[in-house]
């Protein structure tokens, strides 16, 4: 079925309860990238039924339990302070650089591309990362498809010699180690190309299928992680005059509960689609023929007042959830394709209690914790900008200083 013949006539579901009945409904296929296609086409997130649970079951083993817990403690604090190091001597930076910088270590290890020996490399992968999520989201394009389309194909001939090959040629060599019985299972990478090479006849994938896939978590990483972070800095910029607020933020607790909130009210994308493969009818009677295309519209459903009462369109770190919902609402999907680096990114919810001892507040938190603890402020000289290229709201530009700076 074509997507954009029946864009002028989506079924939408708006509610809380109707969203997520939907993203839980095996009959309903993903349909959002279906324009993404450079990048997007057979990667994870496109895959349905037996196809899907194959390829996610493989990518989950890289996820147990525990491994963000693992990397918060090990990893992240070490990587954020190696991207604010060149920025905080410059004494000022663009919160959606910082964003992608950050979280772009991060995904790169998860994918399975090598980490950029120096800063010019760093920039490359940034750069093919932005142009890639560029790509995937090509359905909320303001821009000429065809010119983005060339730039995206572009993009991935950079990707593949420059980044991946490399990356590749050594994960096969330790394969080939391993079948010969000279290194052992704990000295293989934990990452998606790894996985996807030891898999490759199971799960049927060709060197452009892995290629997209490694592409598609560079950026599924990056783009949300750099847009939730700007945003969240921005939510909290805007009541740092407010000195009730200002003494909690030293509380990565409450910051968390900040992050969440701003990803509540900004989700990554304001719609999934999906297409009925089946006819089926939800529990509040309405029927859904065979074929059609829905739109799951996460903003409303993340507002919806029967939920998060009259106010849920406020911004309140504090308000308290009714039982099984989570702060971020739907924003990180939910269902078949709920998102692999929700832990990563946001942590584990906190419940406050005094025998939780080991939180994990997730990436964004921490990188919101650590630009405060900068004294980074937004830069008067310079205002924040939105991204002119997509129907999504997202900042393209957040200019902040850090305090020395101002001084
Ligand atoms: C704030 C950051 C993030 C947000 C808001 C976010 C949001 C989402 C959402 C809403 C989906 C489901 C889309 C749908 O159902 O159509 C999703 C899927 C996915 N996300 Fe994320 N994501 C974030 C960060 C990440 C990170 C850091 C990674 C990788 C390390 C990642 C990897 C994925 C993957 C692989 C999927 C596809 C899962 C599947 O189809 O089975 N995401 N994400």
């Amino acid at each position: 079925m074509s997507v954009t013949a029946e864009v002028s006539r989506p079924i939408v579901l708006s509610t809380y309860a109707d969203v997520r009945e939907a993203l839980r409904a095996r009959d309903l296929k993903q349909a959002l990238y279906d324009a993404g296609g450079a990048v997007m086409s057979g990667a994870l997130i496109t895959l349905h039924g037996d196809e899907h649970k194959l390829r996610r079951r493989v990518e989950n083993r890289l996820f147990r339990r525990g491994t963000f817990r693992y990397w918060e403690l090990t990893l992240v604090p070490g990587t954020i302070e190696q991207s604010y190091a060149p920025v905080l001597a410059d004494g000022s930076t663009d919160l959606v650089h910082l964003g992608r910088r950050t979280i772009m270590y991060l995904t790169a290890l998860v994918a399975g591309i090598d980490p950029p020996e120096n800063t010019d490399r760093a920039d490359r992968l940034e750069d093919l990362a932005r142009v890639f999520s560029a790509g995937a989201t090509a359905i909320h394009s303001t821009r000429d498809p065809a010119e983005l389309h060339a730039e995206v194909t572009a993009a991935m001939e950079v990707f593949e010699t420059e980044f991946l090959r490399p990356s590749r040629e050594r994960r096969e060599q330790l394969l080939a180690d391993l079948a010969a019985g000279r290194i052992t299972e704990e000295d293989l990478p934990r990452d998606v190309l790894t996985a996807l090479l030891r898999n490759r006849a199971e799960l049927g994938v060709d060197d452009g299928q892995i290629r997209r896939e490694v592409a598609f978590y560079l950026q599924a990483g990056s783009h949300s992680t750099a847009n939730l972070f700007t945003h969240s800095a921005h939510q909290v910029f805007l009541r740092m005059d407010d000195p009730t607020f200002a003494a909690r933020l030293d509380d990565r607790r409450f910051l968390q509960r900040c992050v969440l909130e701003t990803l509540r009210l900004n989700p990554a994308s304001p719609v999934a689609w999906r297409t009925a493969v089946e006819d089926i009818t939800l529990r509040n009677g309405m029927e859904i023929p065979a074929g059609s295309l829905v739109e799951l519209d996460l903003k409303s459903a993340n507002t919806d007042p029967a939920v998060w009462g009259p106010d849920g369109e406020l911004f309140d770190p504090d308000r308290e959830l009714p039982d099984g919902v989570p702060p971020w609402g739907h924003s990180f999907g939910g269902g078949m394709h709920a998102c692999i680096g929700m832990e990563l990114d946001g942590g584990v919810q906190n419940t406050g209690a005094p025998d939780d001892h080991e939180p994990v507040f997730g990436t964004v938190t921490l990188m919101i914790h650590a630009l405060l603890r900068s004294g980074a402020r937004p830069d008067p000289a310079n205002p924040p900008r939105l991204d002119s290229d997509s129907k999504r709201h997202n900042f393209a530009s957040y200019p902040v200083v850090f305090e020395e700076a101002l001084r």
